[in-house]
């Protein structure tokens, strides 16, 4: 059973009042917010050990240098990877598909072809899109069906033996649609071609176990889950991100510098040139202990209801309609009003002190699948309630009055 108080109460921002009401904040996709464990620990790291990490002999960089690769192996342990050194620390979602995307321009040539899908967020479309006018190579695209799945039996047949990449997300952050991603790595590994699964949008709702998975490559971003923004992390197959270049040359990425020669540092080093965001890393650590403290099954069972009960509710509402309507999603609506600009129902609500997204989110090949031009998304989180829930429904139907 969650203790939704007391898990309330360890967010201080859910305190605030939004135009004057208490805030209801919906946009958990977009970002989540930050319990006071993983702010402790930030501050906690810039009034006690400070210091840039792999570099000094000093206490205070040792202290800092543990405690970053003692957060690289809890995220491993999350993910359930092999080793340590199979995760990669990055800037974000973004950061991380672009280390591979950059990796693959050497070993793609014009009659290979790399398979995206209709769902991606364009962060997953647009580094494959330069990566295949750089190498000639054909990029093509699982499409979607009208419920938000993807059709697998069109991903069958766009499978060759020229494929060497398949990039799918596991949750659309559009539409919070959950990919049938196990299937399509084997049917990707089956032609021998390597998978990347995007799971910016699935980590916060449950977890993934990569080796489970035999995934390539598998990405996600830490503040989406209760950590801070700037940082993410990429899993990569010890094989694969040993075959793979750096992304970027510098500092801490080399084994021996001269003028004539640079050689690479071993994993994860050579992909992580320059200081990292050594306290949002730590801090990032700290939030996955924290979201396993509560624990993912517990997690993933109340945000089902919170979407149950909001689907319901919504689908109430004359002349809305939901977009995602496949039975296996995170707790994530998008949905538009018949007539009504979603940019107008999502300032009318803030006045009321609701969070929610409205727009494309960036994922426009998804809005014009359904001719649309965005939508408004409502995406729960662990902390929200079924309260607020009824709140944001009668602020809904509140401002779709004013605009009708
Ligand atoms: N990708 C984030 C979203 O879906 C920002 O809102």
């Amino acid at each position: 059973m969650i203790d939704i108080q007391k898990i309330r109460a360890d967010f201080p921002i859910l305190q605030r009042k939004i135009n004057g009401k208490s805030l209801v904040y919906f946009d958990n996709a977009a970002t989540s917010q930050t319990p006071k464990q993983v702010i402790d620990a930030i501050t906690d790291y810039y009034t006690q050990y400070n210091a840039n990490i792999h570099r000094g002999v000093h206490t205070l960089s040792s202290e800092a240098t543990d405690a970053f690769e003692q957060a690289r192996q809890k995220i491993q342990k999350h993910f359930n990877a092999k080793e340590p050194c199979e995760i990669i620390v990055t800037s974000g979602a973004t950061h991380s598909v672009n280390i591979v995307a950059h990796g693959f321009q050497d070993l793609l040539g014009a009659t290979d072809e790399v398979i995206v899908s209709e769902v991606e967020h364009h962060s997953n479309i647009v580094p494959w899109q330069m990566l295949c006018q750089k190498t000639g190579a054909r990029l093509k695209v699982i499409p979607m069906k009208h419920s938000g799945a993807l059709d697998i039996s069109v991903f069958d047949k766009l499978l060759t033996t020229n494929t060497k990449l398949v990039v799918v997300n596991h949750v659309s952050n559009a539409l919070g649609t959950i990919n049938p991603i196990e299937e399509i790595i084997e049917k990707a590994h089956n032609y021998n071609a390597a998978v990347l699964i995007d799971g910016a949008q699935s980590s916060a709702h449950f977890k993934a176990d990569v080796q489970e998975l035999d995934v390539d490559f598998y990405l996600a971003s830490a503040h989406k889950i209760c950590g801070p923004t700037g940082v993410g992390f990429l899993y990569g197959k010890k094989a694969w991100l040993e075959k793979l270049p750096p992304y970027q040359g510098g500092g801490e990425m080399i084994d021996q510098v001269s003028f004539e020669k640079t050689t690479y540092a071993g994993l994860p080093h050579k992909f992580e040139a320059g200081t990292p965001n050594i306290c949002g890393v730590i801090a990032s650590g700290y939030a996955l202990d924290y979201m396993n403290h509560i624990g993912f099954d517990v997690i993933e069972a109340y945000e089902q209801e919170l979407l149950n009960y909001a689907t319901n509710e919504l689908l109430k509402i004359k002349g809305l309609t939901i977009y995602g309507t496949t039975s296996k999603k995170t707790a994530v609506i998008s949905f538009g009003i018949k007539g009504i600009h979603p940019y107008d129902i999502g300032t009318l609500l803030d006045k009321m002190g609701i969070a929610v997204r409205t727009g494309h989110h960036c994922a426009q090949p998804i809005m014009d699948y359904y001719q649309i031009s965005g939508t408004i998304r409502a995406s729960f989180a662990f902390y929200n309630t079924k309260k607020e829930i009824t709140y944001f429904i009668s602020c809904l139907e509140k401002a779709i009055m004013m605009l009708a």
